[in-house]
Parts: C-alpha cells; structure tokens; sequence
C-alpha cells in the first residue's frame, strides 16, 4: 500500500510538471510571441479594482493625517488619489465618466482647495462631500455594498 501511494504521488509530479504553471522568475520571457505577452501584463495589470485598493489605502491614510492635522500629507494623499482613479479608468474606460462626475470634478477639487487653506471646519466639511462622493459613485456603479465611511 505504501509503495503503491509513493508510486501515485511520484506519477503525479510526473505530469504535473507539464501545466501552466511557472515555478521561474522570468515567466513573462517564456511567454511566446509579443501579442501574448502584452495580453499578460494587461492581465496582471489588472482593471478598477487595484485602483480602488489603493485610493482605499490612501483614503485612510489621509483620515489619519487630518486627524493630526497633516495637511500636507493629506494633499499628498489626494493627488495620488487622483492619479490612481484616472490610470484606473484608462484601464477601465466604462468607469471614466463617474469618476469625474461624481468625484474629480466635483468634491476632489473643492476639498483640495479647503486643505490649501488649513481651515479645519471647512476641511472637515469638505471631507465629509468626499465621503459622499465615494458612496455615491459606488451606488452608481452598483458596488453599493462597499460602503466608505
Ligand atoms: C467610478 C466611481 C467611483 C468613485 C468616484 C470611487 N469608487 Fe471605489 N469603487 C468603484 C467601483 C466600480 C469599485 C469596484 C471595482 C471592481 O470590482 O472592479 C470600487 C471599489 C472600491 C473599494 C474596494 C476595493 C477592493 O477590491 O478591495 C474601495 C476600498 C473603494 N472603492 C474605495 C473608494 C474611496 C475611498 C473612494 C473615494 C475617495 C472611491 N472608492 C471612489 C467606483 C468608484
């Protein structure tokens, strides 16, 4: 019985070592032509979703910093935010319209400018708008379930 399991896994190996799956580092390079390999860094590149991981990230960053009064580092924060949602939308054009609608164009601008002033009850108020903005778009895109607070 032990023998015939050896035997099993070590037939096992055998062929599984003939799948997809790369145990090399350079598995972008045994890709074979020039098409498929652009298809694999799309692919790995990703669409909207790694962008809202991290203006996620970087919205709670930001949360912290106004917290300690940061404003520097929370302007840092929402220009990354920004830069994050428009390679997004670049990735995932459907979702460019909403974006500006309902956040670069409308609260994005206008809290940047309440940091720029380090007037903490407009900051406040304005960051609130955002919030806002960021539920609201994803009520629009139907992800109302991720819910900002
Ligand atoms: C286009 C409108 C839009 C705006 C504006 C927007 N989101 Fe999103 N967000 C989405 C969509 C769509 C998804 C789901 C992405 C997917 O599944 O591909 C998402 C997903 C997320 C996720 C989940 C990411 C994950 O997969 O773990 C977080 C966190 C998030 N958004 C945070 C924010 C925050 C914070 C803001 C405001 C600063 C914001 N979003 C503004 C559309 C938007």
């Amino acid at each position: 019985m032990k023998s015939f399991i050896m035997f099993f896994m070590f037939v096992t190996l055998l062929f599984s070592s003939g799948n997809n799956y790369s145990t090399r580092s350079n598995w972008l390079m045994q890709v074979d032509t020039d098409d498929e390999k652009f298809r694999a860094i799309q692919n790995q590149l990703r669409g909207f979703d790694t962008a809202m991981v991290e203006v996620g990230y970087r919205y709670d960053a930001m949360k912290q910093a106004l917290k300690v009064k940061n404003y520097e580092l929370a302007i840092y924060h929402l220009e990354k935010i920004k830069v994050s949602i428009e390679n997004g939308y670049i990735r995932r054009p459907a979702r460019k319209e909403a974006s500006q609608n309902f956040f670069l164009n409308a609260s994005y601008k206008e809290f940047q400018y309440a940091l720029t002033q380090k007037n903490t009850a407009q900051i406040a108020d304005k960051f609130n708008d955002v919030r806002n903005s960021c539920n609201a778009c994803h009520a629009d895109q139907k992800v109302e379930f991720i819910v900002i607070e």
